[in-house]
């Protein structure tokens, strides 16, 4: 097993704004590898963006936020930095892709001369290199005619071609994880699908890491190696794409993969929502979060959190938070 290049370890997340204070994650631990893709799900609100991009200092404007645990790269400690260590954190090991290509591209610049900029400032190139290193970027990242999208501004674009331009002014710098924050949700079908190939195939020629925040599990059937379902904040299961997606333990999970329509017949006969609401996160109860909605809930179940425990004989990295599933099972012991 390589060395993690992102280990983050009992992660909390507290969101304080004037009227609300939110417990976004609640005790993750989690590490991705090189050249693995590592795709975290859930409903909207459970926690997939504070908890992916908290530790790299990218939380939304007027919230006071309170972080602990640890979130290792390069053997330093992200929670214990600095903004400006952050940025440079940011700029160099983490490149960020967001739904809004916008969030990272400057509408008032060119868009070359926003590569050519990042370029240089973190590979140390000359003007004339960081413009040739703009080019190819552009070109990597399949903009056609990329010497003369250079000179346009970011307005000038189709999306598709902006979410290129914003992938490839996340690879300027070279980093070693590749966040993907739903990449492809504001997309048409087909530039969707593109988009997903363009990041798969920078993942095997870089070997970088990625980490892809979405709610698409076909998406996540095609790209990931690992999958993480959270829930309300915490981690409701872990394992490989394949284990996760054809033998999902938890009662959460089994509920969200019923929900995509037609992903495999086994688990879902027929689209079903999950009943009842996420919880409110501003109240940490003891229990499972998922109690209220869970069909199998049991009075333990409200009593104390589950933590993540082994599923089968552990022979293989598949954990979910439900003794109550593992039990039955003849396999957890809590
Ligand atoms: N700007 C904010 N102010 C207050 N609370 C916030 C803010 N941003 C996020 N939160 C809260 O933090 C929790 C986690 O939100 P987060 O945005 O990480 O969810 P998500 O899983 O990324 O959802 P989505 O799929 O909609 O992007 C939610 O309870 C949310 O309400
Ligand atoms: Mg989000």
């Amino acid at each position: 097993m390589t060395t993690p290049v992102y280990a983050v370890e009992n992660l909390i997340i507290d969101l304080y704004t004037p009227t609300v204070s939110v417990r976004a994650v609640d005790g993750a631990s989690f590490e991705i590898h090189p050249g693995e893709t590592l795709a975290i799900v859930g409903e909207s609100g459970s926690g997939k963006t504070v908890m992916t991009l908290g530790p790299l200092g990218l939380l939304p404007e007027g919230v006071a936020i309170d972080m602990r645990g640890t979130a290792r790269a390069d053997g330093r400690d992200l929670v214990a930095m600095s903004q400006s260590e952050l940025s440079a954190m940011r700029g160099g090991e983490f490149g960020v892709i967001f739904q809004d290509p916008m969030s990272a591209l400057n509408p008032m610049l060119k868009i070359g001369p926003q590569l050519a900029e990042q370029a240089r400032r973190h590979a140390g190139l000359s003007a004339a290199d960081a413009r040739k290193e703009a080019v190819s970027l552009l070109a990597r990242t399949g903009i056609p005619d990329p010497a003369d999208r250079y000179d346009r501004y970011p307005h000038e674009l189709s999306g598709g071609m902006l979410q290129r331009a914003m992938i490839a002014l996340a690879l300027a710098a070279k980093p070693r994880v590749l966040i993907a924050d739903e990449p492809t949700t504001a997309l048409d079908a087909t530039v969707q699908a593109q988009i997903l190939a363009l990041i798969r195939q920078i993942q095997k020629e870089d070997g970088i890491a990625v980490v892809l925040i979405t709610h698409d599990i076909g998406a996540v059937s095609v790209l990931a190696d690992r999958v993480i379902v959270l829930y309300a904040g915490q981690i409701a299961e872990e394992g490989s794409a394949i284990d996760v997606l054809t033998r999902p333990v938890h009662p959460y999970t089994k509920g969200l993969l019923a929900s995509v329509p037609d992903f495999r017949s086994e688990i879902s006969s027929g689209t079903r929502e999950i009943p009842g609401l996420p919880p409110n996160q501003t109240k940490v109860e003891p229990g499972c979060r998922f109690a209220e909605r869970c069909s199998i809930a049991q009075p333990s179940c409200l009593a104390r959190r589950p933590t993540l425990l082994p599923v089968g004989d552990g022979s293989v990295l598949h954990r979910a938070a439900c003794p109550v599933v593992l039990n039955a099972q003849g396999v957890a012991h809590q």
